[in-house]
């Protein structure tokens, strides 16, 4: 049974949990199961890199405890808030089918879980299978709160490629020596971008290529000749990266719980909030030797990022025990190697079979335009700024920084309390176009407000998202709530409305809730309105949304009863 295969000795709690859970599935159930978890968020000491910290978990593991579900379950995640701050959690990608209630970003669809209080996810996993995450959705939390949420497919239906021998969850994420909360709230104060990260780490693990480091290294003991799933994640906080496995192809197959057209590369590209499974063949005889498996980061623009690189070791059983053996380490592309990045994304595109076909909308009904980039705000009266010239770092999506209000908004739509909460306008095109790509302007001053954009059930979207240069050109890794969409295309420069339409894949393109906006150019997606609730957008950057790269659409109730966003849960936490 698969998820036997899923044990690691990292997670032990939540999978006992689903071990006996699973052993009650008759075995040609078709409806899925209701499956509990608790996860306690508690103070847990942990070290790395020599310095011992107490850092906030669920259930006093790090990373969190990891989720097994199959298409179809029903979730009940009851969330208990023991610790000062307030928490709230997203589940990173799940559909939330008229459940907005269970999303999880703070302000948003909830009001945070105050301490001492506790709130129940309550969602069913609809038409999704595949790697997923789940994290914190509240300041900087989800640098320790984070996990896998594996969705398998139905009891008895088959991958669309040969049973792998064994799964692997591979999450990637960043630690700091100091307290992350600490690291935002100081940044947020001076204007100025905030301190780096200490290392990347795999499942928590920063690995070798770190000062006092070498036994918290991931280690990954593989048989010959196998097929290993590895299902990655990327929940660093500020960096795409590049992953490789030395002297190994990986052969990708699925991103962000979509099946795709299978391809071999020996390096994979990774958004923070996307999820990639690829498929590791190892090899037939045992070689003399161990292979690094290495991340470190893509950056363009500005980046906060840390020239430094995550490494865990993939070695054959039997083979290490005998003698020192020697060790590859994969060539990773140069930290700012847009067309390596460029032609990998190319070359992901959905499966579109009859089986996982590709609802790509074919017509429109609206038509958006947003551009998306950093910006300045001026500095406190009498306080110096560390941004660009004296003022503070902003961001701003159509110039509006968004700003965070102080109840959520999908109650304040629910109980039609919206006056004073949000404003309805968040603009569909620039206010004020210019050469997006071109010189910068000389104000960089962002606006800001709590604008939404609301749309009747239903509606065909298509949006394009537009880089600016304002303070230099970077790519934005954009997350969508509530959705999957289509990338129908993407090009560098300004975005022509009358050339570039003609060159969309309406066939097979891409489906996902995360995409890297390239740098210094746009990308052009598409969704279908079809989930009513309030849903955030925003860059999974974290400090780039901490800055206000964050916008939220409204989706309006449809007419039939089953187009309802449901009641709000009695024990929704209250601001
Ligand atoms: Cu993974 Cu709004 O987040």
């Amino acid at each position: 049974m698969g998820v036997f295969l899923l044990s690691s000795p990292a997670f032990p709690g939540v999978f006992l949990f689903t071990l006996i859970n699973l052993c009650l599935i008759p075995e040609l159930a078709v409806a899925g199961i209701t499956r509990h978890y608790k996860f306690d968020v508690n103070f847990q000491n942990v070290t790395r890199l020599c310095h011992t910290k107490s850092i906030v978990t669920v259930n006093g593991q790090f990373p969190g405890p990891r989720i097994v579900a199959r298409e179809g379950d029903h979730l009940l995640i009851k969330v208990v808030n023991h610790v000062q701050n307030n928490i709230s959690i997203h589940w990173h990608g799940i559909r939330q089918l008229r459940s907005g209630w269970a999303d999880g970003p703070a302000y948003v669809t909830q009001c945070p879980i105050q301490t001492g209080n506790s709130y129940v996810y309550n969602f069913t996993i609809v038409g999704q299978r595949g790697t997923l995450f789940w994290h914190a959705h509240i300041s900087w939390l989800r640098a320790t709160l984070y996990g896998p949420l594996i969705i398998l497919p139905k009891q008895g239906v088959p991958y669309p490629f040969a049973k792998p021998y064994k799964e692997v969850p591979i999450i990637f994420g960043e630690w700091w020596n100091t307290d992350p909360e600490a690291v935002i709230t100081q940044a947020l104060q001076t204007g100025g971008g905030p301190n780096v990260s200490d290392a990347y780490t795999i499942n928590g693990l920063p690995g070798p290529l770190y000062n006092c480091s070498a036994k918290d290294t991931f280690r990954l003991k593989v048989r010959p000749g196998k097929t290993y799933l590895l299902r990655l994640i990327n929940a660093a906080l500020n960096d795409e990266l590049f992953f490789s496995i030395a002297n190994h192809t990986l052969t990708v197959v699925e991103a962000d719980a979509i099946y795709i057209k299978p391809f071999e590369t020996d390096t994979v590209v990774i958004t923070p909030g996307q999820t990639t499974n690829v498929l590791l063949k190892t090899k037939n005889h045992i070689p003399n030797a161990t292979f690094f498996m290495s991340a470190r980061p893509y950056v363009t623009g500005l980046g906060t990022f840390d020239n430094s690189t995550v490494a865990g070791i993939l070695e054959y059983q039997y083979s290490s025990s005998i003698k020192k053996l020697p060790l590859f380490k994969p060539v990773l592309p140069p930290l700012n190697d847009t067309s390596f990045v460029t032609n990998f994304t190319a070359k992901l595109r959905s499966l579109a079979s009859a089986q996982f076909p590709a609802n790509v909308p074919q017509k429109v009904d609206k038509r958006f335009f947003f551009t998306i980039g950093l910006g300045t705000s001026p500095c406190h009266k009498n306080q110096t700024c560390q941004g660009p010239n004296g003022t503070m770092f902003a961001a701003s999506m159509n110039n509006v920084s968004f700003a965070v209000p102080t109840t959520a908004l999908l109650q304040a739509h629910f109980f039609g309390q919206s006056n004073g909460v949000y404003q309805p306008d968040f603009p569909t095109s620039p206010i004020f176009p210019f050469n997006y790509t071109g010189n910068p302007p000389n104000n960089t001053m962002v606006g800001n407000g709590t604008k939404l954009v609301v749309l009747p059930f239903n509606t065909s979207v298509e949006l394009v998202m537009q880089d600016t240069s304002i303070l230099g050109a970077e790519s934005h890794p954009f997350h969508l709530h509530g959705f999957n969409f289509f990338v129908v295309g993407q090009g560098f420069g300004n975005f022509d409305p009358n050339k570039d339409p003609a060159n969309f894949n309406l066939v097979d393109p891409i489906e996902r809730n995360t995409m890297g906006v390239p740098s210094g150019g746009w990308a052009a997606i598409r969704f279908l309105a079809d989930n009513p609730g309030v849903w955030f957008m925003h860059c999974h950057l974290e400090i780039h949304t901490s800055w206000g790269l964050k916008m939220a659409w409204l989706v309006l109730d449809g007419k039939l009863p089953n187009q309802k966003l449901l009641p709000p849960p009695a024990d929704l936490p209250k601001c």
